[in-house]
């Protein structure tokens, strides 16, 4: 095997191919010419565009006359950095923190001192509802293997007042990365969203490992990923991915039993499957996804 095909299998693995060139012009059904329905309540089932819409104004200082163009601007920058289908769909305007069963605690822990890493980051959207509704953004930290932290800024307005650090790292280079082995054994809460579904069941083994280096005894794990009704392995023929593992709540758990055995810790891991109109997604959005799929939300409580 030649050093460029090694490397081409490394880049694979620590992040999928699909996300890597700009799709734009070509037979690629994410760049999506409008995301005005994440602004339009009467399209979303859910508050979930109210919600956007007031995060947009009342933080970002944002009209609601200017919101369309200026996703639509952002949606571009973010797109021509990585062509995922969530970001060419403007997904990541949806506030999925805060219908997690743990958002409530988070903000709470948050408030009390606890320190919070989001592992994909990606614009940092969650950190800005998190201090939103009133967590402080001190001890808050975005890592993501490539930065779209300078879009954050850009789509929040916020340079000035927004401090969270940020690290540009691979998730699975913990032990070798010195911004990530400073957060070794340190994070209080662990989120990661639409990351692990990335990779097959041994790669989101590994991964899930890392995360409990960063971990400690009280530690939470919190996000989503796509899941499914049945737990399986797939290769999306729209994405053309490698093997992927699509998780049941059953098979997460007994993913994080494994990693938890292998590292000597213990779990507690609840796993709950969401349907995509909770989650303020319509049968266009989700129809390149395979039959079952549904998202996967979670909250893992490291007992010791
Ligand atoms: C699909 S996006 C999800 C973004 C955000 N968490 C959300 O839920 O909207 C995946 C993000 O994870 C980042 N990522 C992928 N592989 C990673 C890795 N190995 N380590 C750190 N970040 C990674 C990507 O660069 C991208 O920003």
């Amino acid at each position: 095997m030649s050093s460029q095909d090694t490397d081409r299998e490394k880049q694979q693995y620590c992040e999928p191919t699909y996300a890597l060139t700009n799709k734009k012009n070509e037979d690629y059904p994410f760049d999506a010419p409008s995301i005005d329905q994440r602004l339009t309540p009467e399209q979303t089932k859910t508050n979930l565009a109210n919600k956007i819409r007031k995060l947009l104004e009342e933080y970002s200082h944002i009209p609601q006359e200017e919101q369309s163009k200026h996703v639509h601007s952002i949606r571009d920058q973010a797109f021509a950095i990585r062509a995922y289908p969530c970001t060419g769909l403007g997904v990541w305007l949806i506030p999925y923190i805060s219908l997690s069963p743990a958002y409530a605690t988070i903000v709470k822990r948050l408030q009390g001192g606890d320190s919070m890493v989001d592992i994909g980051c990606f614009v940092g959207g969650d950190f800005r509802r998190l201090v939103f509704n009133g967590a402080p953004l001190e001890s808050m930290v975005g890592v993501d293997l490539v930065s779209h932290w300078e879009v954050g800024y850009e789509l929040f307005r916020d340079r000035e007042k927004f401090r969270a650090r940020f690290v540009e790292a691979d998730l699975m280079t913990v032990e070798e990365d010195s911004g990530l082995q400073k957060l070794k054994g340190k994070m209080d809460i662990i989120h990661i969203s639409a990351v692990l579904h990335q990779w097959d069941w041994d790669a989101q083994v590994t991964a899930v490992k890392k995360l409990i280096l960063l971990s400690k005894p009280g530690s939470l794990v919190v996000g989503h990923q796509i899941g499914n009704a049945q737990a399986r392995h797939v290769q999306n023929p729209a994405l053309k991915t490698l093997l992927q593992s699509r998780h049941d709540p059953a098979s997460f758990k007994e993913m994080w039993r494994q990693a938890g055995e292998e590292t000597g810790t213990k779990w507690e891991t609840e796993a709950w499957l969401r349907s995509w109109e909770f989650m303020g997604l319509d049968a266009g959005n989700t129809k390149w996804m395979e039959p079952g799929d549904a998202i996967l939300d979670f909250v893992v409580t490291r007992l010791s």
